[in-house]
């Protein structure tokens, strides 16, 4: 067990040994998902306030659920309702919630560093469920378990995550996570969205998508994230689809048990054939399942848990 914080914020400050704490305590969470009662009164008495500032369908109900398992009181922050939109300043209105008791603050923001922020002038515990193109930790350590669960293992593995990568918080959270657990990450897409600065970080950069996927063991797609991208990044959607869209015949050229991964939502006829989504290779329903034990984990340890051995026996 190797796990001390009172924040989850990034997995770029976490350890190996802090992310695979994680991933064995959602293991003992799965279990008890598979339990007639599938409640623990972790918990109990404790508030979650989901401030999701950004649009969000797999995350915000994957933290509600994994909530309700754990026994919390939940409120759900909704922006569009609330004096966010009166001009009050996010420092205000956290400061409000956790005037009203919040134990918790979840949030989703379209600003990096929105949860770094909050955790500084905030005594509430802060989950980072996805900061602008910045970080998206739950869904990296919700990536890692999947992989873990199907492959056995990570270290060693060939990982490619293909698309939308300079955009993409999703990218930066599993470079960290996968290279940390000792993965070879390879990423590709066009060179507007996936300059060789990423090399910085530990990974193998190419343009070739057909070199990129040939010896993947796993193929992680990407959506092209137009809401952040501030200019046209390549000449048309068709044409991205013909050079890095994930199709049969590509898939054909790779190794027969490699699996496709995508974090959701995905486009299909874009960055995956509408078939590939469906199939047996795809884990992408697999790993929405797997968000809410992932999520449960990082929930009880911010507050305290002790790890699986803890789950386990209650
Ligand atoms: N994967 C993911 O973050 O999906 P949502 O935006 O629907 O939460």
């Amino acid at each position: 067990m190797s796990w001390n914080r009172k924040h989850l914020l990034d997995i770029e400050s976490l350890s190996a040994a802090e992310i695979l704490t994680v991933l064995d305590t959602a293991r003992a969470f799965k279990a008890v998902g598979e339990r007639a009662i599938k409640k623990v009164p972790a918990l109990r008495g404790k508030t979650v306030v989901n401030l999701f500032v950004e649009p969000s369908t797999r995350t915000r109900i994957s933290f509600e659920l994994s909530e309700q398992r754990l026994s919390a009181d939940i409120i759900n922050f909704t922006a569009e309702a609330s004096s966010l939109k009166k001009g009050e300043t996010l420092k205000d209105t956290a400061k409000n919630l956790e005037a009203l008791n919040a134990d918790f603050i979840v949030i989703r923001h379209s600003a990096a560093g929105a949860p770094h922020f909050l955790s500084r002038v905030l005594n509430s515990h802060v989950i980072n469920a996805g900061d602008g193109a910045h970080e998206h930790p739950t869904q990296a350590l919700l990536d890692a378990f999947t992989i873990r669960e199907r492959k056995g293992k990570i270290e060693g593995l060939n990982v490619t995550i293909l698309g939308d990568i300079l955009f993409s918080r999703v990218a930066r959270s599993n470079i960290w996570a996968l290279t940390k657990l000792g993965a070879r990450v390879t990423l590709c897409g066009p060179a507007t969205l996936v300059p060789r600065t990423f090399e910085q970080m530990g990974c193998r950069v190419t343009h070739n998508v057909d070199e990129a996927i040939r010896d993947a063991d796993i193929i992680h797609l990407l959506r092209i994230q137009h809401e952040r991208q501030r200019q046209t990044m390549f000449p048309s959607i068709g044409e991205y689809t013909q050079l890095f869209g994930l199709n049969k015949a590509r898939l054909a050229q790779t190794k027969p048990d490699s699996l496709v991964m995508h974090p959701g939502p995905i486009n299909r006829g874009v960055e995956i054939d509408s078939d590939i989504a469906d199939s047996d290779r795809s884990l992408i329903l697999e790993q929405v399942t797997n968000g809410i034990a992932v999520r449960m984990a990082v929930l009880f340890l911010v507050n305290g848990g002790k790890g699986p051995q803890e789950i386990a026996a209650s």
